[in-house]
C-alpha cells in the first residue's frame, strides 16, 4: 500500500531532479558535508534523549552523583548538538544561494537568448514570479528536499533502533498503527496539489495584472480607467485569495488531525506501558525515553507528509522555472555558422515570405536590393510590416520561404552576434535602461572612452542637455533619476547608434512628432550618422523620405513598390497622398517656425 504512491512520487520527482541536477552536482562535497553533519546531529539528539530518562531511574535509586554526572554529559552534549545544527544552517543556506544563482543566471540567459520576439508573449508579472517565487520553491525541492530527508531517515532509524532496544513489544505497537498516518498523508497530499495548481495559477495571473497596470499608468489615466481597473484587480485578487485560503485551511487541516492522530497513538502506548510497569517488566526511566523517542519520531514521519504535501507544490513550480528555462528561440544558430564580415554593405531581399506565427503573410515574395552606402526609406500604413522588415534584418525572425543576404550571404549562415555587430538599431521606443547615461552609452561599445562618448553626444545632439546636468554623463535617468523628454530620448539613443560605429544604420524613427527645434536636431544628428553608411529609415519625417536615394511603399497586402520618391510621388497614389499629408505638416512646422 505504501510502495505504489512512493512509487509514484518518485516516478514523478526522478525527472525534475535528473533536469536540475547539474545545476547542484558541482557542490556534491558541500552536500557530503552537509549529510556528515546531519548524521551527527541525529547521533547526539538519539544520545540527548536516551540520558534525560536515565536520572529518572538513578533518582528513584538514590544515586545522586551519578545523576550530577548525567547532567554534566547531558549539557556537553546539548552544546555539540547545537554547534552542529549551525554548520547545518550555514551549509543548507550556502548550497541554496548557490544553487539559485546558477538557475536564475541561467534563466535570464534563456530570457536574453529567446530576446524580445519571444519573451514579448510572456507577461513580465509572470517571468518575475518564476525568477524568484517559483524558484525559490524550486530550491526547496533541490536543498532542502534531500537534506531534510536524509535527516529524517538517520533520526527515524536511530530513534526506531533505540524503540527497539528499549522494548521490543512495545515498539512493535507503535509500528502497528503507523499506517493510518500513510493513509492520512495521502489523503491530504492529492487534494493539496490541485488546490495549490489553482492557487500559482491564479497568483500568477494578479501579479501579471498588477505589472501590467504598474507600466501602462499613464494610458490608464488617460483613459480615467482607475476605477475599471481597480475593479478587475479586486476580481483577479479575490480569486487569488479564494485558492490562497483554500490551501492554508488544507494545511491548517492536516496539522490538527495529524496532531489528534500522534496524541491517540501516545495514549494508547502509555496504556500498554503502565501495565507493563505494573507488572515490574519496565522502569518509569525506560517509559520516559520510550515516549521522547516515540514523540520525537513522529517529527521525521510528520516532516515527510509534510514534504509529501509541499513537494506537489514545490513541482509545479520547477516546472514553472524548467518553462523559462526551455524557452525557444525564434531564430537558433546554425553549427557551422561563420564569423560575419561585410564587404560592401549590400542587402538583398530575396523572394521573402514572411508571417507570425499567429498572423497572415506579412511579407509576400519580396525581392529587393539595397546599394552599399544608400539611404531607404521605409514607408507605408501602419502595421503594414516596416519594422518586421528591419526584425528580419536583424534576425530576431526567420522568413518562411526566401532568404535575406548580406553581400550575397545568407544572414541564416552566420552567428547571430557578429551579424548584430554590423547595425547599428534605432527603435522607435529608443531602448534604454534605468542606469546612468553613461552605462547606457557602455551598452553600445563596452570599451567607449570617456572622450568616445562625449564625442557621440555631441554628434548626437545630445552634449547640449547632458553637459546641463548635474552629474553630467554619470546622471541617472529612468526609475529614481532625471526623466528625460521624448527628443532627449531619442538623440541619446542617436548617440548609442554613433558609439556603435556599424556599417549598417537602422532606423525606427519615432512617430510621435517633436517640437520643431529638438526636430531639427534629431534631423540633424540621422544626417551625420548616416553618412557613409547603408541606412534603412522607416520614415515618418518627410524630409528624411525626401532625402532618401530610394523609397519602398509598403502597400499592407505583403507586396511593396519601390522607386524614388519623385517616381513613387507620380505613379503611386497611397505614397502620393501620404506624402502631401507630411508635406501639409512640414510646411505648418516651417512657417510656424518663421514666425
Ligand atoms: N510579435 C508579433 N506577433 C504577431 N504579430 C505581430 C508581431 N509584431 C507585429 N505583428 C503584426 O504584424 C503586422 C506588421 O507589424 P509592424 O510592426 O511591422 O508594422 P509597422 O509597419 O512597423 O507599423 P507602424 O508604422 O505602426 O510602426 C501588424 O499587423 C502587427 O500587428
Ligand atoms: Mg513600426
Amino acid at each position: 500500500m505504501a510502495i505504489a504512491p512512493l512509487r509514484t512520487t518518485l516516478d514523478r520527482l526522478w525527472p525534475t531532479y535528473k533536469r536540475f541536477s547539474a545545476y547542484i552536482a558541482g557542490d556534491w562535497l558541500l552536500m557530503a558535508t552537509a549529510c556528515a553533519v546531519i548524521f551527527a546531529i541525529a547521533l547526539t539528539n538519539s544520545a540527548m534523549i536516551w540520558l534525560i530518562g536515565k536520572p529518572v531511574d538513578l533518582l528513584y535509586k538514590g544515586q545522586y552523583d551519578s545523576v550530577r554526572d548525567v547532567l554534566l554529559m547531558f549539557a556537553a552534549i546539548v552544546l555539540l548538538n547545537q554547534a552542529l545544527h549551525f554548520g547545518a544552517m550555514t551549509l543548507n543556506g550556502w548550497l541554496t544561494l548557490r544553487f539559485i544563482g546558477r538557475v536564475r543566471e541561467a534563466m535570464l540567459a534563456s530570457c536574453l537568448a529567446a530576446s524580445s520576439p519571444v519573451m514579448d508573449q510572456y507577461p513580465k508579472g509572470d517571468v518575475l514570479t518564476r525568477l524568484s517565487g517559483d524558484l525559490d520553491k524550486l530550491s526547496h525541492l533541490a536543498v532542502d528536499t534531500p537534506l531534510t530527508l536524509v535527516s529524517h531517515l538517520f533520526i527515524f532509524v536511530f530513534y526506531a533502533a533505540m524503540l527497539l532496544w528499549i522494548d521490543v513489544r512495545l515498539a512493535l505497537a507503535a509500528l502497528a498503527i503507523s499506517p493510518v498516518f500513510l493513509l492520512h498523508q495521502r489523503s491530504f497530499g492529492q487534494r493539496n496539489r490541485r488546490v495549490s495548481q489553482q492557487f500559482m495559477d491564479a497568483f500568477g495571473r494578479l501579479l501579471a495584472f498588477e505589472s501590467e497596470t504598474l507600466n501602462n499608468l499613464r494610458g490608464i489615466s488617460s483613459f480615467n480607467a482607475e476605477k475599471q481597473v481597480s475593479g478587475m484587480h479586486r476580481t483577479t485578487f479575490n480569486s487569488a485569495a479564494d485558492w490562497s485560503f483554500k490551501s492554508r485551511r488544507l494545511s491548517a487541516l492536516f496539522h490538527v488531525t495529524f496532531s489528534v492522530l500522534i496524541y491517540l497513538s501516545g495514549l494508547t502506548i502509555v496504556l500498554i506501558a503502565i501495565s507493563a510497569i505494573d507488572r515490574g517488566e519496565f522502569t518509569v526511566g525506560h517509559l520516559v525515553s520510550f515516549l521522547l523517542y516515540l514523540g520525537y519520531i513522529s517529527a521525521p514521519v510528520r516532516g515527510v507528509a509534510h514534504l509529501g504535501l509541499q513537494w506537489q507544490e514545490d513541482m509545479a513550480a520547477a516546472g514553472r522555472v524548467a518553462g523559462v528555462l526551455d524557452v525557444q528561440p525564434a531564430v537558433s544558430e546554425q553549427a557551422d555558422a561563420t564569423e560575419f564580415k561585410v564587404t560592401a554593405g549590400r542587402i538583398e531581399f530575396d523572394h521573402v515570405t514572411f508571417s507570425y506565427p499567429s498572423g497572415d503573410a506579412i511579407l509576400k515574395d519580396v525581392n529587393l536590393t539595397l546599394k552599399p552606402g544608400q539611404t531607404i526609406a521605409l514607408v507605408g500604413p501602419s502595421g503594414s510590416g516596416k519594422s518586421t522588415f528591419i526584425k528580419l534584418l536583424m534576425r530576431f525572425y526567420d522568413p518562411q520561404a526566401g532568404a535575406v543576404r548580406i553581400d550575397g550571404t545568407d544572414i541564416r549562415e552566420v552567428t547571430l552576434m557578429s551579424l548584430r555587430k554590423q547595425l547599428a538599431v534605432v527603435w522607435q521606443e529608443p531602448f534604454l535602461v534605468s542606469d546612468t547615461i553613461r552605462a547606457n552609452l557602455l551598452l553600445a561599445r563596452p570599451e567607449a572612452t570617456e572622450n568616445d562618448m562625449i564625442e557621440a553626444c555631441k554628434a548626437g545632439y545630445a552634449w547640449e542637455f547632458v553637459s546641463e546636468l548635474e552629474h553630467g554623463l554619470d546622471t541617472r535617468i529612468g526609475a529614481n533619476g532625471v526623466e528625460l523628454s521624448a527628443g532627449q530620448r531619442q538623440r541619446l539613443s542617436l548617440a548609442q547608434a554613433f558609439l556603435r560605429d556599424a556599417p549598417f544604420l537602422l532606423l525606427d524613427e519615432a512617430s510621435s512628432a517633436l517640437d520643431s527645434h529638438a526636430e531639427q536636431m534629431v534631423v540633424q544628428a540621422i544626417d551625420r550618422l548616416r553618412r557613409g553608411r547603408t541606412t534603412i529609415i522607416v520614415a515618418h519625417r518627410y524630409s528624411s523620405i525626401r532625402s532618401a536615394d530610394q523609397v519602398v511603399y509598403f502597400n499592407g497586402d505583403g507586396t511593396i513598390t519601390t522607386g524614388t520618391h519623385e517616381e513613387l510621388l507620380a505613379s503611386h497614389p497611397g505614397h502620393r497622398a501620404a506624402a502631401q499629408w507630411q508635406m501639409a505638416i512640414h510646411e505648418q512646422d516651417t512657417n510656424i517656425q518663421a514666425r
